[in-house]
Parts: C-alpha cells; sequence; structure tokens
C-alpha cells in the first residue's frame, strides 16, 4: 500500500498549509477531509434538509457527486460538476460543517472515499480522525497544535490581510468553542494518534514546521 502522512489538529493549527506544501514537496496526492464535511454541509443546505435529520445526512454524504479538480495550482472543490470552493469556506457552511461531522453516520457514509485518496506514490491527508481513524497505519502521524490564543492571532491577521473586520476576541470565542465541539463529539474526536509525533507550532512559523516534518518523514 502507498504510503500517508496523516496531519491530525486542531482548527487553525495551520495544518493546511503544512499538508499542501508537504504533498508538494514529496509528489504526494493531497486529501483535505475538511473539504467533505463541507461539501456535505453545502449540499444538506442546498437540499434544505435539516441539520438534525441524521439519516438524510448520511444520505447525501454517501451520495455525493465530487470530484477535486487542479486549476492554476489550486485545487477547486467541485460539487455536481460546480466550482464551489469559495462557497464551501462561508461562515455558515463552516458552522453547518461542524455539526454534520458530529454525526456518525454521516462519518461512516465518508470513511471510504477518504481511503480511495491513498495512491502512488503516496498520500498526505489532512483533518481531524486521519491517524486515528482513516488511516490507523499510516506510516508517518503527525498532530499540529498551537495554543487558541496563537490560533486565534493568525485568523485575525489572515481576515484583515483580507479587509474583513473582526474582533480578536470572538474570533478566540469560537475557536473554543469548535475545539469543544471537535473534542467532545461521540464519533472520532479530536485526539492524538498513539503513536502521533506531536508538534506545537505556538512559537514556530511554517517553514520551520515544515522542515520537523520533512525529518520525520524522512527517518
Ligand atoms: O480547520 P477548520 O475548522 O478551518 O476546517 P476544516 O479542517 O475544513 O474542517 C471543517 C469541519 O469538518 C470542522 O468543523 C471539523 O470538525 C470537521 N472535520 C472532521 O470532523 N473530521 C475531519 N477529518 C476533518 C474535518
Amino acid at each position: 500500500k502507498p504510503p500517508v502522512v496523516t496531519i491530525d489538529g486542531p482548527s487553525g493549527s495551520g495544518k493546511g498549509t503544512i499538508a499542501k506544501l508537504l504533498a508538494d514537496r514529496l509528489g504526494y496526492a493531497l486529501l483535505d477531509s475538511g473539504a467533505l464535511y463541507r461539501l456535505t454541509a453545502l449540499a444538506a443546505l442546498n437540499a434544505a434538509v435539516s441539520l438534525e435529520d441524521e439519516a438524510r445526512l448520511a444520505e447525501i454524504a454517501s451520495n455525493l457527486d465530487i470530484r477535486f479538480a487542479i486549476a492554476g495550482g489550486e485545487v477547486a472543490a467541485m460539487l455536481e460538476g460546480q466550482d464551489v470552493s469559495r462557497d464551501i469556506r462561508m461562515e455558515r457552511v463552516s458552522m453547518a460543517a461542524s455539526k454534520v461531522a458530529a454525526v456518525p453516520a454521516v462519518r461512516e457514509a465518508l470513511l471510504q472515499r477518504q481511503r480511495d485518496f491513498r495512491a502512488a506514490p503516496g498520500l498526505v491527508a489532512d483533518g481531524r480522525d486521519m491517524g486515528t481513524t482513516v488511516f490507523p497505519d499510516a506510516p508517518v502521524k503527525i498532530f499540529l497544535t498551537a495554543s487558541a490564543e496563537e490560533r486565534a492571532r493568525r485568523r485575525f491577521d489572515q481576515l484583515q490581510g483580507r479587509g474583513v473586520s473582526v474582533s480578536l476576541r470572538d474570533l478566540l470565542e469560537d475557536i473554543r468553542a469548535r475545539d469543544d465541539r471537535d473534542m467532545n463529539r461521540a464519533a472520532s474526536p479530536l485526539a492524538p494518534a498513539e503513536d502521533a509525533v506531536v508538534l506545537d507550532s505556538t512559537n514556530i512559523d511554517i517553514d520551520g514546521v515544515l522542515q520537523k516534518v520533512l525529518e520525520l518523514v524522512q527517518k
């Protein structure tokens, strides 16, 4: 089986950025598992399905018509042939994704799809439960964290850079609420795999983290 490098961690830890850089560097495929939950949420919102209706949500997750396309070096998320990359990042979709992700039947429905991303010469898988549930046999597992304050600050800088005005306090509250939901759900709660290397990026920049991750992969 082709090797998998799993990168799990909380919202805003920088794992998406690291996963992408690492996949480029190694020439591996990339799985952004959060995008699958976001696509499920968007499809549910589009179909006006209640986020409480677990059976319908699972059905939507099983029948999702999705594709990831490369456009200009960026990965575009396609839902029923439409590029929805921007839509799935909207706040209401993020909120819905976090709810949809707490439904065990949805996680079950997305499991095989995620495993199907495994391909030669290898895969970098980014998420919450890549190392624990989806690819428990991955040879390299990383759990990337940073303090909630630092994660909120990064998000703040990012939004300010885009000219969006937000309060740091609100962002911190938001991050804490998401952490809480991720860590306390019944199905695949956020936690490092037993054999994961935990990296705290509070005081390290992206380049520093990438160097450490490359060392682990090349070991
Ligand atoms: O990290 P961020 O919150 O910005 O978003 P994401 O990684 O795109 O994940 C979107 C949502 O899906 C989050 O609320 C996670 O709780 C959930 N998720 C999950 O449950 N399992 C995964 N493997 C990936 C994401």
